[in-house]
């Protein structure tokens, strides 16, 4: 359990030695737990998130208990809620206890999304909770797409002069940007606009957060951190990760014992925690 101005200081140990928080997504406690043990084992610190879908499959208060379990194995962990839509999705959070709080208008029409995270803010602000807004919207979703291309799909790109005034008016405390960040894996690669990064960069003062962050190169990656990013989302790869680890573990149709094939999963998940954490420059950083 971290409070807002632990978190703070975790944006702004960032900011001021170039690397970025990993944020993780699960949907089940081994997942998490592997997620604890990457961050552990590299000893970066790291957020634990659930989308509210993620959020509602385990409930709320078991996301929250199981954050509470990892925060025993190590102090430090900050339960996230990643991409609340609605206003709902923030109350949800906020009533079981998360940490920090994603508002994601960005679909919405700009006034309307002032207003959505404005009002999420002044929330998260009574609670002493951390939130980060969102503009330019991200678009895709956290799987293998093989077929279509990024090009294909609906996403806007953050416009420099906006996200200044977003952040003014809404009163976030971080900013998700869309710079070609796509969420998943495609078949056409990501595109990654680094000169809209820089001039986000310029004009915004909060720390910066890049989404989508699976199958972006570790140059990339570098130069983001060096553009103001601060925390990198990752799901899609610990999905592919744990799932593919299953699905060969349960190619033997006699296998039935979860203990005997969950393992390989949760290293695998393990496994990708820490290449990310070392790629975003996070490693000794806990
Ligand atoms: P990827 O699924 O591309 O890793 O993105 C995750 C994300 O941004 C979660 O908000």
């Amino acid at each position: 359990m971290m409070n807002f101005k632990q978190i703070k200081a975790r944006y702004d140990d960032c900011l001021k030695q170039k690397y970025a928080l990993g944020a993780f997504n699960f949907s089940t406690s081994d997942a998490a737990k592997a997620i604890l043990l990457g961050a552990r084992n590299v000893q970066a610190p790291f957020l634990l998130t659930t989308s509210p879908g993620e959020m509602n499959h385990l409930s709320p208060e078991i996301a929250r208990g199981i954050a509470d379990g990892l925060d025993k194995m190590r102090k430090g962990v900050i339960l996230h809620l990643d991409h609340g839509k609605t206003y709902e999705d923030i109350v949800t959070a906020v009533k079981a206890g998360y940490d920090s709080l994603h508002c994601d208008g960005s679909a919405l029409p700009h006034d309307e999304n002032i207003k959505l995270t404005k009002k999420a803010a002044n929330l998260a602000h009574k609670r002493n909770l951390w939130i980060e807004g969102e503009i330019g919207h991200i678009g895709g979703s956290s799987t293998l797409h093989k077929d279509e291309t990024t090009e294909k799909i609906e996403m806007v790109m953050t416009d420099p002069d906006e996200a200044k005034d977003f952040v003014e008016k809404t009163g976030v405390n971080s900013l998700a940007v869309n710079i070609g960040n796509v969420h998943g894996i495609w078949k056409g690669g990501k595109h990654i606009d680094l000169q809209r990064l820089a001039d986000i960069h310029a004009k915004v003062k909060v720390p910066l957060v890049l989404h989508g962050g699976s199958d972006i190169t570790a140059e990339q990656i570098a130069k983001a951190i060096t553009l103001g990013i601060a925390k990198i989302n990752v799901n899609t790869e610990l999905r592919i990760a744990y799932t593919s680890a299953v699905r060969t573990a349960l190619k033997d149709e006699n296998e039935f014992v979860p203990t005997k094939y969950l393992p390989a999963a949760q290293q695998a998940v393990q496994a990708v925690v820490e290449e990310k954490l070392k790629m975003f420059g996070a490693a000794g950083k806990f």
